[in-house]
């Protein structure tokens, strides 16, 4: 089984009193992302000064966001402020629509050969103009903090993770934070995205998990998901998961950010409907999404300190 160094760090930092013995009558517990991105932040600040100190070095990252998408551009402004709060340094650059796929590949290798980055970001999804694949594979892999590049994600296939996939990473240390156990659980994934679905498959069955995916052309979807110990779905649909659709008890984790037709977030879970049955659930917002951004702050960490200290 493959020991995630992490798990052993989460363990120490965290005190054990948030697990809960018992759950209460019709009451889910809470997985509070924001919480626990904070407690991972303290952590991540520490270690950036520490490298600072030790090396001179400081952790980079470098965002590209190509367009005007206006989530696009949200998601990006938050990752750049987290950065700069945990004492790294950020780059943003802001490409318009037209960029051709040629001038972005030249930004990347100028970015891969700067000594001062140690994060590459290419926010997605690009304009259709642009083929993503190449795009992501022009990333250096030393470089690809989202864990997007298939040198990556086929190292986390073959249970030898260096760069793993930032909003799967944040969903297991959710759960590990949480005291849920996912060792011979049964985890079902609902979307096969590469960077959610897939990635969280193959790091739950790292995990000795029994692992499902399942998808929107799934046939008969339910008898699925209501099988599941832990659920975790990612589909971008509004509220699509009920109550009838989850076991008693089950864990469930939302992924989806969604504006529902009141133009409220809501996530792909229907949490009031679910939250009684439910023993443990992420709310949206404030679950899977502030984990996803801490994480990338903790890979850019990892890189810069491979780069620094050539662990
Ligand atoms: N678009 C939606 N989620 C992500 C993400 O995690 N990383 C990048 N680069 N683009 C995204």
């Amino acid at each position: 089984m493959w020991i995630n160094p992490l798990k052993s760090i989460i363990l120490m930092l965290f005190p054990t009193s948030h697990l809960s013995k018992k759950r209460e009558l019709n009451m889910s517990k809470i997985m509070d992302g924001k919480k626990v991105s904070k407690d991972i932040k303290k952590w991540i600040i520490q270690r950036t000064k520490e490298l600072k100190d030790s090396t001179g070095v400081v952790p980079g990252l470098a965002s590209i966001l190509v367009g005007n998408d206006p989530a696009s551009e949200i998601y990006v402004r938050n990752k750049r402020r987290a950065c700069e709060r945990c004492g790294m340094l950020s780059e943003e650059y802001n490409l318009p629509e037209e960029t051709s796929e040629e001038e972005l590949l030249s930004l990347i290798e100028r970015l891969n050969l700067n000594e001062k980055i140690h994060g590459i970001l290419v926010q997605l999804p690009l304009p259709i103009h642009m083929n993503p694949e190449k795009v992501i594979r022009k990333v250096s892999p030393d470089k690809d903090v989202d864990g997007f590049h298939p040198e990556n994600t086929g190292k986390l296939f073959q249970e030898n993770p260096s760069a793993i996939s930032c909003t799967p990473y944040g969903i297991e240390k959710l759960l590990d934070y949480y005291g849920i156990e996912i060792f011979g659980k049964h985890v079902v994934v609902v979307g096969k995205s590469n960077i959610v679905g897939k990635p969280a498959a193959a790091l739950m069955l790292n995990r000795d998990a029994t692992v499902t995916i399942a998808h929107i052309e799934t046939e008969n979807l339910q008898a699925i998901t209501t099988m599941a110990d832990i659920l975790i779905v990612a589909i971008g649909d509004p509220q699509f998961i009920k109550k009838e659709m989850i076991k008693e008890g089950a864990v469930v984790v939302d992924v989806g950010i969604n504006r529902s037709e009141s133009g409220k977030i809501v996530g792909d879970i229907d949490f009031e409907d679910v939250k009684g049955k439910a023993s443990y659930i992420t709310p949206v917002p404030g679950g899977v999404g502030p984990m996803t951004i801490t994480m990338l702050l903790w890979n850019t960490l990892e890189a810069a300190e491979t780069f620094a200290l050539g662990k």
